[in-house]
């Protein structure tokens, strides 16, 4: 009942694990493939080592987290052993962030090569000069991205878009009409927290992207303006933590789904607790396929 599809790609559950939770070492993703997950979505990993931002990166508040990591991680050389043990054992979609076509592309070529069902851009990190949202904001330099991805790799390509943005239909337009497989929304939305008793930021960066519940109506909002310009997939994310949540992002117009923070306030149960709530919802309401949801906020 809960299976659905991105595409050619069938997952036997809706949800996945978000990037960057779960998702830095080999046994992480296995861990996560079986508790309920569909895919382990993996660190946004980038063609060199990169220690990432000076603590603090991270802080909790009312309705969410806030984080500005920096894009730490090992690089796309040693993090070929971590997928190597992980693919094997179902759908690990290779998020990656670079600063140009030519670096993405061969950051999915190694991606593909390790296993990965699909490859994810990054293209809405808040954090990093010259990656992430400060390039994922202009349609011509995502359509350009896009279809040097395509070009190639033969597996799926996913983009994940920013918030950020007052034109995030015309990012989505960009990516399907440079022939990408599905568009991912949303990335995390940019804040800050100041301490009164220090005077200044909490977080090194200053900034930092705020996630959780506190994002799930932008993120719905951003998933049904997208689906009423695009007809390529949508997957939603931004502040699920329950079964409604999941849901509005699939009435919304998303076929799938990803949950990064709950995992961190309700534990790795979240999912399987999710598909049985969801399931439960759809026998009562007369659902009979994950399909038959999608989208029927539009009708
Ligand atoms: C970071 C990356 C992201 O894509 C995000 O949404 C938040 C933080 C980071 O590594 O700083």
């Amino acid at each position: 009942m809960l299976v659905t599809s991105v595409g050619k790609m069938r997952l036997e559950k809706p949800g996945m694990v978000a990037s960057g939770v779960m998702d830095e070492t080999g046994p992480s993703m296995v861990r996560m493939l079986r508790s309920g997950a569909g895919a382990v979505v993996t660190k946004s990993i980038g063609s060199e080592p990169n220690p990432g931002h000076p603590n603090p990166v991270f802080t909790e508040l009312k309705g969410g987290y806030i984080n500005a990591m920096g894009l730490p991680n090992p690089g796309i050389e040693l993090f070929g052993k971590e997928m190597e043990i992980a693919a094997k054992n179902g759908n690990i979609i290779g998020s990656i962030y670079g600063s140009s076509p030519e670096e993405f592309s061969a950051l999915a070529v190694k991606m593909e090569r390790y296993g990965a069902a699909a490859v994810e851009l990054n293209l809405s990190c808040p954090n990093a000069a010259g990656y992430g949202m400060e390039i994922g904001t202009d349609p011509s330099v995502v359509g350009s991205i896009v279809s040097a991805v395509k070009s190639a790799v033969s597996i799926p390509v996913w983009t994940k878009l920013t918030p950020n943005t007052h034109m995030i239909k015309d990012l989505a337009m960009a990516v399907q009409d440079a022939g990408g497989d599905a568009v991912v929304a949303i990335n995390t939305v940019k804040a800050m927290v100041i301490s009164p008793m220090f005077g200044k930021p909490i977080l090194s960066n200053k900034f930092g992207g705020l996630s959780g519940p506190a994002i799930r109506s932008i993120g719905v909002r951003a998933v049904f303006e997208i689906r009423t310009v695009v007809d390529i997939p949508i997957i939603g994310v931004g502040g699920i933590s329950d079964w409604k949540d999941a849901a509005q992002y699939l009435m919304a117009g998303a076929c799938a789904f990803q949950i990064g923070s709950a995992v961190g306030t309700k534990g790795i149960e979240v999912f399987d607790t999710i598909n049985s709530e969801l399931e439960r919802f759809m026998k009562d309401y007369g659902y009979s396929s994950i399909s038959k949801m999608v989208g029927v906020a539009h009708e």
